[in-house]
This record gives structure tokens, C-alpha cells and sequence, in this order.
């Protein structure tokens, strides 16, 4: 067992930076039924590189309109607060995730390429499953590796003896985690996420996005992040030395009642959507 303790890491992630307030106050605004196009646009106009990332989305081809949205006010009202909450959340991701991940095998920006492909896989399984808030999905498998990104700070000696393990026994690095600190990253993600502010919801599927059957607060949402990320990971984007290692659980293939066929037929549809993973 590693020295590596829970206590310890959880005190590091004391240490973590705090997300940017204004990123904490569009989250508030944004899940706030009460507020208006205008104070999202306040809020958002003080910060230019999200003006301009928020504008840039309104005119891609993904939105398909003829006419150019030139202000916040009129890209709020076409995204929708649901996405400029998820484009803000996914600005702050990208500074976190971009990096090399060596415990985990990652070349630079592979976790961030990795996570991208998860949250575009999330949205697409969330609307097909009519789940009324796809942007969440998309958000939630975004973030759903965060954990990865505090854990490979602080490992030294083990992450040789994780990348070994991960090599030579065929696990994942989640298993090689669990038997070597005792936790994983799933388990850390979860506490940063708190430490962070984050919806409930966000919290619980990052937490248990690799063991959806402990989910206590939207089963669903952690079973659309969960099956999203085990494609991910299959479908081989960035995947580190793991990729063929992970496994649908049976429960989230039942509570999204999937059955093989279904999960054959998102694959390939994904597939398409995901060339372009620096298109955010
Ligand atoms: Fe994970």
C-alpha cells in the first residue's frame, strides 16, 4: 500500500485552485430559474476570452444558422444557459486537462481529447435517451477524469509501480489505483468537485462514474457518463495503455435499458461525431 494516503491527498486538494469566480457565478445564474438573458450577458462580458469562445460556438457550423450572431444576449438566448454554463465549465476544464498525465501514460492534451470525445459521446447517448438535459451529460463527461489530473501530481515512486501494473497484469488503472492507494481517481474527482462547488448532480457523476450501481443522486446521468466513457476508452482516443481493459456495467446498460444492439448502433454513429475533437 502506498504512502499516498486518502487524508493526505484530500488535504492536497485543500491546495487545489479554486475555479475562477466568475466560472462559480455563471454556474449559480445559469441553474437559477429566476435569472435573465441579461445577467448572463453582464456576467459573461467580463470575461473576453468567454465572450469570444461563446460567440464563436453561436456561429460554428455545429448551430447551422445562416445569420451571425454578433452579441451574448442573442447567443444566449440560441445556446441556451445550459450550454454557456457547459462552455464555461469546459474553459476551465481545458486548463486543467491539457497537460502530459505520465501516471497515466497521457501524451499532451490526450486527457483533454479524451474527455472531449467522452462529453460529445454523453450529449449524443443523452438525447437519443430523450434525457431533458444534454448539456449536463455533456459537462459531466467532460469533467468525469478531473480526478486524474490531482492524483498525477502527487504520485512519484508509484506511478511506476501503476504503469507496471497496468502493463503487465492487464488491469486498469482504475484496479491498479485501488490496489495500490486504496482509492481512485473517481473517488478524488469527487472530492474536488465538492471542493469546487459544483452541482449536486455533477459531484455524483463524477464520483461514480466508474460504478454507477453506487449512484445516489441521478442514476441516469452516471449511467449515460459511464457507458460514454467505456466507449471512450474503446474506441481508442488517447487511450493510455488501458483501453481495451473497461466494460459496460450491466447495471447502467439496464437503467438507460440499452441492450447490445443499441450500444453497436451509438457506437457507429459516434464515431463520426468524434473526428473532430478540437472543434470546441
Ligand atoms: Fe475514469
Amino acid at each position: 500500500m502506498s504512502l499516498l494516503t486518502l487524508e493526505y491527498i484530500t488535504h492536497k486538494i485543500e491546495d487545489v485552485k479554486a475555479i475562477p469566480e466568475i466560472i462559480t457565478r455563471i454556474i449559480g445564474l445559469t441553474d437559477n430559474p429566476d435569472s435573465t438573458v441579461t445577467d448572463v450577458e453582464k456576467l459573461v462580458l467580463r470575461d473576453q476570452a468567454l465572450t469570444s469562445k461563446i460567440l464563436r460556438l453561436a456561429n460554428s457550423a455545429y448551430y447551422g444558422y445562416a445569420r451571425r450572431i454578433s452579441t451574448i444576449s442573442e447567443a444566449t438566448v440560441l445556446l441556451g444557459f445550459q450550454a454557456i454554463k457547459g462552455i464555461a465549465l469546459a474553459s476551465m476544464a481545458k486548463d486543467y486537462m491539457s497537460g502530459e498525465f505520465k501516471g497515466y501514460s497521457l501524451e499532451e492534451k490526450q486527457l483533454w481529447n479524451q474527455s472531449q470525445t467522452c462529453a460529445i459521446i454523453s450529449r449524443y447517448i443523452a438525447r437519443e435517451l430523450k434525457y431533458p438535459n444534454p448539456e449536463e451529460a455533456y459537462i459531466a463527461g467532460l469533467l468525469r477524469d478531473i480526478g486524474k489530473t490531482i492524483l498525477n501530481e502527487h504520485m512519484e515512486s508509484e506511478f511506476k509501480e501503476v504503469l507496471s501494473k497496468v502493463s503487465s497484469e492487464g488491469v486498469t488503472f482504475l484496479d491498479a489505483e485501488n490496489e495500490i492507494f486504496g482509492y481512485d481517481h473517481a473517488e478524488i474527482g469527487g472530492i474536488v468537485a465538492e471542493k469546487w462547488n459544483l452541482p449536486a448532480v455533477l459531484i455524483d457523476a463524477i464520483k461514480y462514474h466508474h460504478t454507477p450501481d453506487l449512484s445516489n443522486i441521478n442514476p441516469v446521468l452516471v449511467s449515460i457518463v459511464h457507458i460514454a466513457d467505456a466507449m471512450t476508452m474503446m474506441m481508442g482516443v488517447g487511450i493510455g495503455l488501458d483501453g481495451l481493459s473497461y466494460n459496460f456495467s450491466e447495471t447502467a446498460l439496464n437503467t438507460l435499458g440499452l441492450d447490445e444492439m443499441e450500444v453497436q448502433n451509438i457506437i457507429s454513429a459516434v464515431s463520426d461525431l468524434i473526428k473532430d475533437t478540437d472543434s470546441f
